[in-house]
């Protein structure tokens, strides 16, 4: 492994990061989360067990790792502590193994609720989030009133900030939602309580990460959902509210870009998104129910069912150049097995006008028609195929296909979601 290495989706998330991530993890020191929050959902199969994470990096489950909660996440404190509850009943103990930036802000009550009533209230204008506050937090975060650790840890600091933040909540409630009000007081014992149990965990990620790095420690940053849901270059504005991409990272946890090595982009071997938004490769119903059912695809946080399409050359094209993919992984390559014969996307076609990049316009990507290429299924189970050379030749056409069109080498291939499914090229 290089000594700093990003990972990130490079299609809508849920590309299979967990998986990828936990095998890279084993030759990390640390493993660190920059962005995003408990709307994320990595799963990893670990013998008969299946877990899913959704804020603690999945370095957690290797011992002697230390995993990090960097300044660009947003912290949801319920779900840290029920996602420390579940790894301890997993047999993982949580101690020095984990550090949360102090510069994290906070997600609150308020923002879960806002995050859910705006969507039923505005539902024209609907995102299909994953109603945790995400985008409330980060809204605040933006707007300068947000709550950060650090501030938490200071009572009269926190004490100062929450109280303005109700004041201003509750009248949005109250005036635009006719929603009932939230008391400071509940609150902000709760939050002081959970200040008490965190403690220990705080740091300055930066200076931590800085250290690590004299130190030639390997770093693993971990990035949640995918590109085309990053806040500035995703499919805006069905997107999330931070930056998913490669870039986020040094924000994130404080360190310089000229401290990252390498790139690695995770896609799925066909595509999927939840929530609503463009997709211009999306399944008629029936292949959508087929593929679904194959690749059971349904959301790790949510449990909703993911909307299914044919590779999309254009987006991921669009994520190797964003992040500056050094290589790609692809993902559950099985579960295109028994398709007769496969279709790639390889641009858009709109009013007359051929788009091979990107395009920015909402209407050219909800509107625009796919234009695919059609290559020939393999048929054959990949079950057991403990070799890259070993896959029949039409993946290995497939594959090779996907690499020139995207402009990136396929490092890893996955074929099932066991670790040992994985098939280093
Ligand atoms: P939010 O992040 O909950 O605000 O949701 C915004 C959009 O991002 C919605 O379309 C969600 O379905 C999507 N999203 C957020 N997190 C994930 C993820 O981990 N995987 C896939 N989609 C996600």
């Amino acid at each position: 492994m290089a000594e700093r290495v990003v990972v990130v989706g490079a299609q809508w998330g849920d590309e299979g990061k967990g998986k990828v991530i936990d095998i890279l993890s084993e030759k990390a020191d640390y493993v660190v989360r920059y962005q995003g929050g408990n709307n994320a959902g990595h799963t990893v199969v670990v013998g008969e067990d299946e877990l899913i994470l959704h804020l603690i990096p999945s370095g957690i489950l290797h011992k002697g790792k230390v995993c990090v909660i960097g300044n660009g996440v947003v912290i949801d404190p319920e779900a840290l502590k029920a996602e420390i509850t579940y790894l301890e009943s997993k047999g993982i103990k949580i101690n020095n193994n984990l550090r949360i930036s102090d510069c994290a802000h906070l997600i609150f009550p308020y923002h879960k609720v806002l995050d859910k009533l705006r969507e039923e209230k505005f539902s024209r204008t609907k995102i299909g989030t994953t109603g945790r506050g995400i985008g409330p937090c980060y809204t605040d975060k933006f707007s300068r009133n947000g709550i950060r650790i650090a501030d938490l840890l200071n009572k009269r600091v926190f004490r100062e900030k929450l109280e303005a933040n109700i004041e201003e909540k509750n009248a949005i409630f109250r005036k635009v939602y006719k929603y009932k009000t939230f008391s400071f007081k509940k609150i902000f014992r709760q939050y002081s309580d959970f200040a008490e149990e965190i403690k220990p965990y705080v740091c300055n990620c930066s200076l931590l990460l800085n250290q690590a790095i004299k130190e030639g420690k390997k770093i693993l940053f971990e990035g949640a959902q995918g590109t085309l849901l990053d806040i500035d270059h995703g499919t805006y504005p069905f997107v999330t509210s931070s930056n998913s991409t490669a870039g986020g990272a040094c924000v994130g946890t404080g360190i310089g870009p000229n401290k990252i090595d390498k790139t690695i982009g995770i896609v799925k071997a066909y595509t999927t998104r939840v929530g609503e938004g463009p997709f211009p490769t999306e399944f008629s119903e029936k292949l959508m129910n087929k593929i679904r059912s194959i690749g059971k695809e349904f959301g790790a946080t949510t449990g909703r069912p993911r909307r299914c399409g044919w590779f999309d050359a254009v987006i991921v094209r669009h994520a190797v150049c964003i992040n500056g993919l050094d290589t790609i992984v692809v993902t559950k390559l099985d579960v295109l097995d028994m398709m007769p014969s496969l279709k790639i996307c390889v641009g858009y076609s709109y009013k007359g006008k051929l788009y091979d990049n990107f395009p920015s316009d909402i209407e050219v990507l909800w509107k625009a028609k796919p234009v695919y290429e059609e290559l020939p299924g393999w048929q054959q189970s990949t079950k057991g195929i403990k070799e890259f050379s070993a896959l029949p030749k039409n993946a290995h056409v497939y594959l090779k296909r996907l690499e020139q069109l995207v402009g990136a080498k396929i490092e890893i291939v996955s074929i099932g979601s066991e670790r040992t499914q994985t098939l280093f090229v």
